[in-house]
């Protein structure tokens, strides 16, 4: 399989060029660049070298550096505004800091070499999405100046000699007019990649590796029915079989039948080895009288490590344990300070008590879709694998202050309501829930007076949550989750719909 590797200087946009190769069925690997030298670069038979932005200046002594040998390799390489400026530094060219030079946003570009290969199929004046203050004054001996914007003399540059190509401005943003079309001349003209990264083979592949490298060993992962953890489940379980053995921590703080759900598919459906522990009493008797966030947090997550890990004890000797790490989890902190293994956001750590030989993670080379791609693949029902993310600690930051049965019951009805309204709507919204608030209010119900919960509904549309808008839900569909949730299901006297955005607010209400 061919592959190109995105050097990372730590630009904000590494993922996406990584995408963007992808794209083309190629595949793409981010590593930073100052964990891998240029002999090992060669060594590994990478077919093209794309350098990253990064938020530096090249005459920046602290800004990073990479060895000269890499642009003679004899592997084309492709560099991206601060990628471009270090090239033209790295080849003794001229990169010249000026405020009245730097270029934001949405800039016209003209080519100045209308034969270049980087430029097949885009046209002679185009826009590109440019984000810089230092520029190339002077490209260096032997390379051309392939572009230019009205401020910026160099906007691209290139070596064909040595198949070496730069641009100043991203071509991995969507607001690039030709950005596309350009990653892929570079990826399969220039380079030469095959397209042969496809979903159908990575399952192969993965399968038949995992079946040799595991055979006879015991394998054990938590499955959380959420869609990286239930991917990687049936992925190992092709390879191995009833030789993974899947623990299902039930914690009482799920959704609405979710539990039996979740056993239904795998357990039924797949039929894997699977352990379902209902805890839900263990983790309410531990969370009674805690009403602070953090600290539900936190038993929560203590509670969930000790429940496996005395079911894998139960197992006896464990040589492998599965995570479903995907790959933003690897490569999100950048410049290759990323941990290795995942902090299990959704359990809190590893297990410290079951001892194991090694951990596998068969999917933290994909990102997001394409785990759901490969979901979809191998069978698992369209639910689960496009399912709406849910909280590690459940439904206990849903309700607000002592977590009880009876509040756990009521929010679950509720919230089934208005998910079930907002999926019949065709809502845009990338997630949406009610939350049971800690507030009693006076209600009129049959010429009688109430005194019930309220329950708080919420929907987000967000590209990565990090930052999210208040989803503009029609109120017809919020008149019916209202009505249907008073009318249907006891103890809530008033429906409240949150129209904070994040920030300020979190997603959450916990
Ligand atoms: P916040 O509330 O931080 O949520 O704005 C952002 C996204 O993360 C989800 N979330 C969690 N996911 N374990 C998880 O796996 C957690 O402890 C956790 N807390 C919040 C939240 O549902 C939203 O999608």
């Amino acid at each position: 399989m061919d592959k190109i590797l995105v050097l990372d200087f730590g630009g904000q946009y590494n993922q996406l060029i990584a995408r963007r190769v992808r794209e083309n069925h190629v595949f793409a690997e981010i590593r930073a660049y100052n964990r891998i030298t240029p002999d090992e670069i060669g060594k590994e038979g990478y077919k093209g070298v794309i350098f990253t932005g990064g938020p530096n200046s090249v005459y920046d002594p602290a800004s990073p550096h990479y060895d000269r040998k890499v642009l003679n390799l004899g592997i084309p390489v492709l560099g991206i505004c601060y990628g471009a400026q270090l090239t033209a530094y790295m080849e003794d060219g001229v990169v010249t800091s000026a405020e009245d030079s730097s270029e934001y946003g949405k800039t016209v570009y003209h080519l100045d070499d209308k034969e270049n290969p980087l430029f097949k199929g885009t046209k002679e004046t185009a826009i590109c999405w440019m984000s810089h203050t230092d520029y190339i004054k002077e490209a260096p001996k032997g390379f051309e100046i392939t572009a230019h914007t009205d401020k910026c003399p160099c906007a691209g540059m290139c070596d064909r000699s040595r198949n070496i190509y730069a641009v100043q401005f991203h071509p991995e943003v969507t607001h690039t007019e030709f950005g596309q079309q350009m990653i892929t001349n570079f990826v399969i003209d220039i380079c030469g990649c095959a397209q042969d990264w496809k979903m159908d083979s990575f399952i192969e592949d993965t399968v038949a590796a995992y079946k040799e490298k595991l055979a006879g060993k015991k394998v054990l992962l938590a499955l959380s029915g959420g869609v990286d953890s239930s991917v990687a489940a049936i992925l190992l379980h092709r390879a191995v079989g009833d030789d993974l053995v899947c623990v299902f921590v039930d914690h009482g703080l799920l959704r609405k039948n979710e539990g039996d759900y979740v056993e239904s598919v795998f357990k039924g459906k797949f039929g894997l080895n699977m352990i379902r522990v209902n805890a839900g009493e263990r983790f309410l008797g531990r969370l009674k009288g805690v009403t602070e966030p953090e600290k539900k947090r936190k038993i929560i997550g203590e509670e969930f490590i000790r429940v496996f890990e005395e079911e894998g004890r139960k197992l006896g000797k464990i040589d492998v344990l599965a995570q479903g790490t995907i790959y933003p989890d690897v490569v999100e902190s950048g410049l290759g300070d990323s941990a290795v293994i995942k902090s299990h956001h959704n359990v809190g750590g590893l297990p410290s008590v079951i001892s194991f030989d090694e951990i596998v993670e068969p999917l933290r080379e994909l990102f997001k879709d394409e785990v759901r791609e490969v979901g979809e693949k191998l069978g698992i029902p369209k639910e689960l694998v496009w399912r709406q993310p849910f909280p590690g600690p459940g439904l206990a930051v849903r309700v607000i202050g002592e977590i009880t049965e009876e509040k756990l019951a009521i929010l679950r009805d509720a919230d089934a309501i208005f998910r079930e309204e907002v999926d019949a709507s065709k809502t845009d919204a990338n997630q949406y829930f009610a939350v049971l608030t800690d507030n009693r209010t006076v209600g009129v119900m049959g010429d009688a007076r109430t005194y019930g919960y309220t329950v708080a509904l919420r929907a987000v549309t967000t590209d990565d949550f990090m930052t999210a808008e208040w989803t503009r839900i029609p109120y017809e569909v919020l008149e019916r989750a209202s009505v249907r949730i008073t009318n249907e299901v006891k103890g809530i006297s008033r429906v409240v719909y949150d129209i904070t955005s994040k920030p300020p607010a979190t997603v959450e209400w916990e």
